[in-house]
């Protein structure tokens, strides 16, 4: 087991595989809060933002800190930037184009429709899950409503969920191999280069979404798919492969982890449900348990220009790791950062890259899943208890409890 002594190689996906290094983070902030880890033959080194105040500073200025050359550690030729980009990996304009496009149907007002949908489903998932006396909470708990709510979001059949949540997994976890058989850093990835988080899963959804698209698989037309092929300003075909791919990725796991993270923590601190059960901080919790889990824990810009950075130089071209998960912990911003606190406000976490253009599109969705998960789990239990260890997602991108077998009652 990786012990963090506070100084892990953040470049190395096992100094991830037992949980975040938060003391490699503290002392980085503290010590070195614009460091730099080397890369090897394959992937160019990079620098690292750590602390709240540079990550809000990098993240709202996004001439400076392009997006459009990847947000993924990884380095990519023109050829395959521009074949897997998805609206995520633009700048201004083209950016702003897309996002006003899609912004209506993620916006608060809009998801809080959902209200009722999403009570029934956690509801359901609740009372059949907790029937067990043991159980994988992340398997039976945390990942069954994203994965839904992902359904219904995009339109798709719910007989079509689980192999659409399985190659989602496979993208996001191309370093774990509990996910892929194509771990990045292990095995020969350079068949699928072209192909989104260069993963074979990538070109099986591309063929899911060219099957949409010729209306061979039939979707609901109130969808976020259906809306996105009609009416006069249509994505094109990559364009919508790759928007396809984006919400598979962004919508399903990072909910799950967070999920994950509130039933771990509560697993740890018997307490927490007793306070949750006052009713009291159902306006504050999603936030605050989506602060500490963070689950993608970094994206990156690349610099366009050189830029004097405390007292470095990034030189123009240079990739810079914005990492989220450190600065939802700074001290200097939160007080007690590694503590849970329900009732936390304000709470300027950078969870959902806050602050800046790229901010996360499906964050009150997100929230929304989260509190009414706890909301309806309070009410039937009074204590979840690990019965094993929490294992972890290996990755140095996104981060979350991967299984947790529990007792509740
Ligand atoms: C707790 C759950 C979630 C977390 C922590 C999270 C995190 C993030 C972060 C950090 C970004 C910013 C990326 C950047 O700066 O480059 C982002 C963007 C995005 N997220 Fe989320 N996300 C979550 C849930 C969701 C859900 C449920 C959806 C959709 C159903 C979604 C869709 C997106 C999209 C489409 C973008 C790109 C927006 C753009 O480039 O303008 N996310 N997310």
């Amino acid at each position: 087991m990786m012990f963090d002594n506070g100084n892990l190689n953040l470049f190395e996906h096992d100094s991830f595989a037992h949980g975040v290094p938060h003391r490699t983070f503290e002392r980085l902030r503290k010590e070195d809060p614009v460091s730099w880890s080397e890369g090897n033959s394959d992937t160019r080194g990079f620098w690292n933002l750590t602390r709240h105040a540079d990550i809000l500073t990098a993240n709202k200025d996004g001439h400076l800190y392009s997006s459009a050359q990847g947000i993924r550690v990884e380095d990519q030729s023109y050829e395959e930037y521009m074949a897997r980009r998805t609206f995520q990996e633009t700048d201004m304009p083209e950016h702003s184009g897309t996002r006003r496009r899609v912004n209506p149907i993620f916006a608060k007002p809009v998801v809080a429709k959902f209200e009722t949908v999403i009570r029934n489903l956690a509801s359901n998932i609740v009372e059949k899950a907790i029937k067990k006396s043991e159980f994988d909470a992340v398997e039976e708990i945390a990942k069954q409503l994203p994965m839904m709510m992902l359904g219904r979001i995009l339109g798709v059949q719910d007989s079509d969920l689980d192999w659409l949540v399985e190659k989602g997994d496979a993208l996001i976890g191309n370093s774990d191999p509990d996910f892929t058989q194509h771990v990045v850093d292990q095995v020969d990835t350079e068949a699928y280069r072209f192909m989104p988080f260069r993963s074979p899963a990538g070109k099986q959804l591309y063929d899911y979404a060219a099957e949409v698209l010729a209306g061979r698989k039939r979707v609901d037309p109130d969808g976020v798919l259906a809306r996105m092929i009609s009416g006069d300003d249509q994505l094109d075909e990559l364009e919508f492969k790759n928007f396809f791919c984006l919400l598979v990725a962004a919508g399903n796991d990072t909910t799950r982890y967070s999920i994950a993270m509130a039933l771990h923590l509560l697993s740890q601190d018997q307490k927490l449900i007793q306070k949750l059960q006052t009713g009291h901080y159902w306006d504050t919790v999603a936030d605050e348990i989506i602060r500490l889990a963070s689950p993608t824990m970094h994206f990156r810009r690349t610099a366009t220009s050189d830029i004097q950075f405390h007292d470095k130089t990034i030189k123009e071209g240079d990739k810079v790791l914005l990492w989220f998960v450190s600065g939802s912990r700074d001290e200097v911003v939160f007080d007690n950062p590694n503590e849970v606190q329900l009732g936390r406000t304000p709470n300027r976490h950078l969870a959902f890259g806050q602050g800046g253009p790229h901010v996360c599109l499906g964050m009150h969705l997100a929230k929304l899943e989260v509190r009414i998960t706890l909301e309806e789990l309070v009410k039937r239990i009074d204590f979840i208890k690990a019965i094993q260890p929490p294992t972890w997602t290996r990755s140095n991108f996104i981060c979350g409890v991967k299984k947790l077998i529990v007792e509740v009652g």
